[in-house]
């Protein structure tokens, strides 16, 4: 059976054929894909296509598929018993790994997914200092408890809108939603609601609407202004943690935050979160504290075998320069091709992170990344999808269109394309989400195996 076929077969019996909505390619148009197996930088599929994955299952693959020294861990951990619902000697160590990684993490809460690890980050914040309220940004995406779907509202004073039914408006106007990399924005909201906020939440480099880099001076504001208000500093390093250095993105650039989130990488591709501040704030939580929170897979012990061998290698191998010119060759490939052809096209990239943006303008929030051009986008990934990685791109300018005859940006990007092969740059994938509201686009990422 082919990808189409497991969909059909799937659609009977899953909604929307997808166990999370971002598979189904609504954003993209066309069928979605199936994956067979994985191995290094290179995927399967249920077609028989080799790719090469930029995608890393999101964020967690940095080391790469079925590492063999993340597979052993993870094979002997599930051989001395799956799961006890009760402590375990590696779960100590591990947190003892983080907080050494990253000293502003005095302690650790393990939970199982970026989505709880941030609903308790915003618990806890509330928790610890009393108020209600929190200030998140468009284009963050912080996982899909109740008061983080929310999108902006015709008001920064007014509380955000939800981006999904089910939502209850009590929740959402607990939420401000203001630009990214607004500061202004911030400090207007702070100036009538300063004594209500418990916490600015942010992406400190964001990943969700693509990668979009804080503005100098951005993150810098933020922390001033929180501690001046009293409010918590959330920095939601899901994506970041571990993706840029083997540590967070807030202790990188020396901005404090008081609560860290964490997921993806630290969990090696199994599933889990973590969060993580000073003592003084961690000890609110159960069972030191009055802020309650549980999970009986929490700290699960395959979890944190894979997690724990994937940023050990990490801290040892420091793959990190390496990334990095791997991925400035890249966008420097792109951007040189952009602009000799003159394309509405630039890529964005830091270290393994790195997006192409179907615009010239540098993007710098959610409004700039909604206005590139979405068809020349959903293209190029289905372009990029139909090349195996041995016949590279095989069909240019046959580029395939899901439904419609192609649109003529189609043209200049079959140009873009075959000077990638020119260029022997290996692009191969970059995804973009379904999710229409906020036109999420993640960005790609290399990884160590390339
Ligand atoms: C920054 C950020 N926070 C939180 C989450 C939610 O994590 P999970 O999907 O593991 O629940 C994501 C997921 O993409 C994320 O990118």
């Amino acid at each position: 059976m082919n990808s189409a076929q497991w969909f059909e077969r799937a659609k009977a019996v899953i909604p929307g054929g997808v166990n999370s909505p971002v598979r189904a390619f609504n954003g993209v148009g066309g069928t979605p894909v199936y994956f067979k197996s994985g191995k290094g930088a290179k995927v399967l599929t249920e077609d028989g296509t080799e790719l090469i994955d930029f995608c890393g299952s999101w964020g967690p693959l940095i080391l790469g598929h079925a590492r063999d020294e993340v597979v052993e861990a993870v094979c002997k951990a599930a051989a001395d018993g799956l799961t006890f619902g009760a402590n375990t000697a590696k779960e100590a160590e591990f947190a003892e790994l983080i907080t050494s990684l990253v000293p502003e993490m005095e302690m650790v809460r393990l939970v199982s997914s970026g989505t709880e690890a941030v609903m308790t980050a915003v618990r806890l914040a509330r928790g610890y200092t009393g108020r209600r309220k929190i200030i998140k940004f468009d284009g963050c995406y912080h996982g899909h408890s109740d008061y983080l779907l929310v999108a902006s509202g015709s008001g920064l004073l007014t509380g955000g809108i939800s981006s999904s039914a089910g939502v209850s408006p009590a929740a959402t106007e607990e939420v401000f939603v203001a630009p990214y990399n607004d500061l202004e924005a911030v400090r207007e909201i702070i100036k009538k609601h300063g004594d209500e906020i418990a916490a600015v939440i942010v992406e400190p480099i964001a990943g969700n609407m693509g990668l979009v880099e804080p503005v100098a001076g951005f993150l810098e504001g933020l922390r001033e202004i929180t501690a001046e208000c009293g409010a918590l500093l959330i920095f939601d390093e899901v994506i970041n943690g571990f993706r840029l250095a083997p540590t967070t993105f807030g202790h990188t650039v020396g901005i404090k935050a008081d609560i860290t989130t964490l997921g993806k990488i630290i969990g090696g591709g199994m599933p889990i979160g973590a969060i993580g501040g000073p003592a003084t704030i961690m000890s609110h939580l159960a069972p030191l504290g009055p802020v309650y929170q549980a999970g009986t897979l929490s700290g699960n012990p395959v979890a944190v075998a894979a997690g724990m061998k994937t940023l050990e290698l990490l801290r040892d191998e420091s793959p990190y320069l390496k990334m990095e010119l791997l991925g400035r060759k890249l966008a420097e490939g792109i951007n040189r091709i952009a602009a000799e052809k003159n394309l509405q096209l630039h890529c964005a990239q830091k270290g393994g992170m790195f997006t192409p943006f179907f615009r010239k303008e540098p993007v710098c929030n959610l409004d700039d990344s909604k206005a590139c051009d979405q068809k020349a986008h959903a293209a190029y990934f289905h372009h990029m999808l139909d090349c195996s990685t041995t016949g590279f791109i095989p069909r240019p300018p046959d580029l395939k269109s899901p439904s419609s005859p192609p649109p003529t940006p189609m043209n200049t990007l079959a140009n873009f394309l075959k000077h990638l092969i020119n260029y022997n740059l290996t692009l191969a994938r970059c995804t973009r989400s379904s999710r229409k509201v906020t036109k999420k686009k993640l960005c790609g990422f290399t990884t160590l195996c390339e």
